[in-house]
C-alpha cells in the first residue's frame, strides 16, 4: 500500500535528491518519470474529483472534507482508512488510479501542464486550494524538518531563498498558482483558499457541495464540520498521516493550523523582500487574495 511504499522511500543519501520532469522538481525516492508520463494519459470519468494544491496549502484538510462529503458526514469513513488511501495522490507510482472504483477522489500537487490531458475535455472536476505563500513556506519549513522523506533545511533564511527560487519539491509556488489560474477555464474548476476555509468553513463546504453536486442536510453538514476540525483530525491517526516516516518523534503533520504564523518567523526585511517578489511574479494574475487585506 501507499504508506508502505513511502516508508521504503526515505530520503536518498545520494546527490540526486530531485529530478526534473518537464520543468518541475520531483523527489527521486518517491516519483518516477515513467509514472508521470503514464498519468498524462489516464482516462478520466465525469465523476472523478481532483484536489489540486501546492504542498502545505491545506491538502490533508481538503482530503478529509471530501471524504466526509462523499460519505454524507459518516465519521466511519475517516476513521477506518488513512487519508492517503481514501484520497490518493495520482503522482505516487502505486496509487493505482485506473483501477479504483468510482467516484474516485484524488489529490495532486502537479502543475497544470502535467495532469491527465482528458481533464481539459472538461471531464472530472478540480478543486484548487491556495494558501498565503508565507504561511505555506513556514509550514513547509517544519514539514521538511519533520519527515524523513525530505532533506532537512539548513536554516530559515536558506529555506526562504530556496522557496523563492523554486528549488523545492514541485518547484515554484508562483508558477504553480499562475499556471493553474491562467488555465482554469479549460477545466471544471473551483478555486478555494485555506483562509476562506478557516474563516467560514460551513459556507466553503456548501460551495464545494454545490460544485460536486452533493446535497447535505444540516445534520450531515454538522457532522462534516465536526470531523474536519483541526483538533479532531490531529487526534485521528487516519487523518493526520501518522504512518508516514518521520525523522524524530517531535513535530506533527498537523502542526498549528493557523492563519498568519509567518509573522512569527519572517523578519521585516524578509517580509518586504517576499512582497517585492510576490508583486513582480503575480503582476499579471488578476486575483485579489484574501490575505492582501491583512
Ligand atoms: P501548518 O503547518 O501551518 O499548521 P498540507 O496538507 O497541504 O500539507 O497542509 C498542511 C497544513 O494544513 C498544516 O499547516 C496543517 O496544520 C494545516 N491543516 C491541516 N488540517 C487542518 C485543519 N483541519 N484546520 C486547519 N489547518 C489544517
Amino acid at each position: 500500500n501507499v504508506i508502505r511504499f513511502l516508508n521504503s522511500a526515505r530520503m536518498s543519501k545520494t546527490n540526486n535528491y530531485y529530478f526534473q520532469y518537464k520543468g518541475c522538481n520531483f523527489v527521486s525516492t518517491i516519483y518516477t518519470k515513467e509514472h508521470l508520463e503514464q498519468l498524462e494519459h489516464f482516462e478520466i470519468k465525469d465523476t472523478d474529483v481532483f484536489i489540486v494544491t501546492y504542498p502545505k496549502s491545506g491538502t490533508i484538510w481538503m482530503q478529509q472534507i471530501m471524504s466526509l462529503i462523499y460519505s454524507d458526514g459518516d465519521p466511519a469513513a475517516v476513521q477506518n482508512k488513512p487519508a492517503i488511501e481514501r484520497v490518493p495522490w495520482i503522482e505516487v507510482p502505486n496509487s493505482n488510479f485506473p483501477a479504483r472504483p468510482s467516484p474516485r477522489l484524488s489529490v495532486t500537487h502537479l502543475p497544470y501542464h502535467l495532469v491527465p490531458k482528458a481533464l481539459k475535455e472538461k471531464k472530472g472536476k478540480i478543486i484548487y486550494v491556495a494558501r498565503n505563500p508565507k504561511d505555506v513556506l513556514v509550514s513547509s519549513y517544519y514539514f521538511h524538518q519533520h519527515l524523513a522523506l525530505y532533506e532537512s533545511p539548513k536554516d530559515f533564511p536558506d529555506f526562504l531563498e530556496k522557496f523563492l527560487e523554486g528549488r523545492v519539491e514541485f518547484s515554484c509556488w508562483f508558477d504553480h498558482i499562475r499556471e493553474w489560474y491562467a488555465h482554469k477555464d479549460e477545466f471544471n474548476f473551483l478555486f478555494v483558499t485555506y483562509e476562506e476555509l478557516k474563516k467560514d468553513l460551513r459556507a466553503s463546504i456548501q460551495k464545494i457541495c454545490n460544485f460536486v453536486g452533493r446535497q447535505l442536510d444540516d445534520e450531515k453538514l454538522d457532522s462534516v464540520l465536526e470531523h474536519c476540525r483541526f483538533d479532531i483530525m490531529k487526534k485521528n491517526p487516519m487523518a493526520n498521516y501518522e504512518g508516514i516516516p518521520k525523522r524524530s518523534e517531535e513535530g506533527t503533520f498537523l502542526r498549528k493550523g493557523k492563519i498568519g504564523d509567518w509573522k512569527n518567523h519572517f523578519t521585516v526585511a524578509q517580509s518586504e523582500m517576499f512582497d517585492r517578489v510576490f508583486q513582480e511574479k503575480m503582476k499579471d494574475v488578476p486575483l485579489k487574495f484574501i490575505w492582501d487585506n491583512e
